[in-house]
């Protein structure tokens, strides 16, 4: 149990993710801009959150939409300039919202002065500044490491006859983290951002900064089947989770703590028992939160799901280490469209009342789903490049923002073309719609970071889940101090009477009501209750 007022802001409060692009767009070119999240701050600070997190808004070439930063102390025009960045985190502060933002240090761009400098040969003073290998001996890539987009990690840089790692696009070249000189200057990136009044980063793939030093192929995964991406073909035991990496995050994290109350949170899709430790010791603290995918991962099951969260919350309080949980981001289809309908507020339900920092990817908060993107509208890079591997696309989960009813949803001006397509059910799932319906979805969210606010039991308790009979149900109980909150979870289609589990005074239903105490579960009801 931890009193709510011990706890530090992130993790107490729930992160909402912004996809920059697509949230709002000011200046009517079809992207969204900082002066679009800006004027939609209030909306944001109205949903009961605690922090923003900005996908990547620096200088860049957009081959990966900003993932590929080719300055990391500037913004991008795209997006505005460092006048309107200040300008939304005096804003955000007003409202009491944290800013974070999204640093991205295992790759550059191409187009990085950096990357540019590299390439004017092997005696370039920034040369080593990058990974860069001499072909196999007989000719052709130095060995068999694999793209996460698809194809070979390496690249043939002709002018010197040697190739450069890259473990996404070519255009993405890793960034050699062995080099004190590169830390040296990334650091400073984040000082940069840190003295301008940043309040915490998400650390782009965060897991991958080291790679072994002898370069072996990696072996075969002989699990990988066709129809998964092929990335995942090779066991990447000498391109993740190195020790070298974590080396580097003690370092980094020693960089954010010459600072007040700032905080990371690290990409790293990894088992348990790998991931935790990169929360590091007392001593040797590294990042914050490791982000915890496994919601996303695993199938929707009642039973799958809490033996998951038993086993993690455990294990998080063994290691000391502050749990956090996800349904969705920018690289993960909708978590609507993954578990379906019906499910959906059950969904809802538990990532904002397990123990641990939720993060809200945005949009959900509305029910959006995925879009279907036509061929022809088709821009994620990781879609383009793995054809046979449809699922790889991460367009449909990233189109515009719906805030109404006029032609394109509110989020650019009619008119325009926004870069992805809208949703063809935004005139009905919108937020100025679901604003004036008090049974929807938007209103929903709310009741959920109410009770989270009125109720610390919900954000700093226990966690212990329930036994309820019923294999479809996962049930749990918050409980800190004399306060006690139960959630009790339907994940499937008959209703289930659960006894003395559902006795307390229901304080939300998925379903709108307000059922007895003792009232049997409905199918796919999500019920939290006074304990
Ligand atoms: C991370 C980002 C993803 C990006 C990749 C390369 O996984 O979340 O969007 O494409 O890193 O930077």
């Amino acid at each position: 149990m931890t009193l709510t007022g011990e706890l530090k802001w992130w993790q107490s409060g729930i992160i909402y993710q912004i996809y920059p692009r697509s949230f709002q767009d000011a200046s009517g070119d079809g992207v969204g801009d900082l002066r679009g999240i800006t004027a939609r701050l209030p909306y944001v600070a109205s949903l009961g959150v605690e922090a923003v997190w900005l996908s990547p808004i620096f200088t860049s070439p957009m081959r990966d939409f900003g993932y590929d930063v080719a300055d990391y102390c500037d913004i991008d025009p795209l997006f505005g300039t460092l006048e309107d960045f200040d300008a939304l985190v005096a804003e955000a502060h007003r409202l009491g919202l944290k800013v974070m933002l999204d640093y991205v240090p295992n790759h550059s761009s191409s187009d990085h002065p950096w990357f540019q400098e590299a390439l004017r040969g092997k005696d370039s003073d920034k040369r080593d500044w990058y990974v860069w290998r001499d072909p196999a001996p007989g000719g052709g890539v130095p060995n068999n490491w694999k793209s996460f987009f698809g194809g070979p990690a390496w690249t043939l840089d002709e002018a010197s006859g040697q190739y450069y790692l890259h473990q996404f696009l070519p255009t993405q070249p890793d960034l050699n983290w062995r080099n004190p000189a590169v830390r040296a200057a990334m650091f400073e990136a984040l000082r940069f951002w840190m003295r301008r009044g940043v309040d915490g980063f998400r650390v782009d793939v965060i897991w991958l900064l080291a790679e072994d030093e002898r370069f072996l192929d990696e072996p075969v995964n002989s699990d990988w089947r066709p129809g998964e991406i092929e990335h995942a073909s090779l066991e990447h035991i000498y391109t993740q989770d190195q020790p070298e990496t974590h080396e580097y995050i003690r370092e980094m994290r020693a960089v954010l703590d010459e600072f007040d109350d700032r905080m990371m949170v690290g990409e790293i899709y990894l088992p348990v028992e790998k991931l935790l430790p990169f929360a590091g010791t007392a001593d040797a603290p590294m990042v914050h939160l490791p982000f915890n995918f496994h919601l996303i991962l695993m199938p929707w099951d009642a039973e799958q799901i809490r033996a998951f969260a038993d086993r993690y919350d455990g294990a998080c309080r063994a290691a000391h280490t502050w749990p956090n949980w996800v349904l969705g981001n920018h690289d993960q289809h909708r978590f609507r469209t993954r578990v379906g309908d019906a499910q959906y507020r059950v969904a809802q339900t538990l990532l904002l009342t397990l123990r641990g920092t939720p993060t809200v990817y945005y949009g959900d908060e509305i029910g959006m789903r995925n879009v279907p993107v036509p061929p022809e509208r088709m821009v994620d890079p990781a879609g383009l490049q793995q054809p046979d591997t449809p699922a790889a696309g991460r367009d449909p989960e990233r189109t515009p923002m719906q805030w109404d009813t006029t032609p394109n949803a509110g989020f650019s001006a009619p008119g325009t073309e926004p870069w992805l397509p809208l949703a063809e059910d935004f005139a009905a799932v919108n937020v100025q719609v679901q604003e004036a319906d008090p049974n929807s979805d938007l209103h929903y969210f709310r009741a959920l970071t109410r009770l989270r606010r009125e109720h610390p039991a919900l954000v700093g308790g226990d966690y212990r889940s329930l036994d309820t009979g019923h294999p479809d149900v996962f049930a749990f109980e918050r409980t800190l101090e004399a306060g006690r909150v139960v959630v009790a979870l339907n994940f499937g289609a008959q209703t289930r009477d659960l006894g003395e589990v559902l006795g307390g005074e229901c304080l939300l239903s998925s379903l709108g009501d307000q059922p007895q105490p003792g009232a049997p579960l409905r199918p796919n009801e999500a019920r939290v209750l006074r304990g």
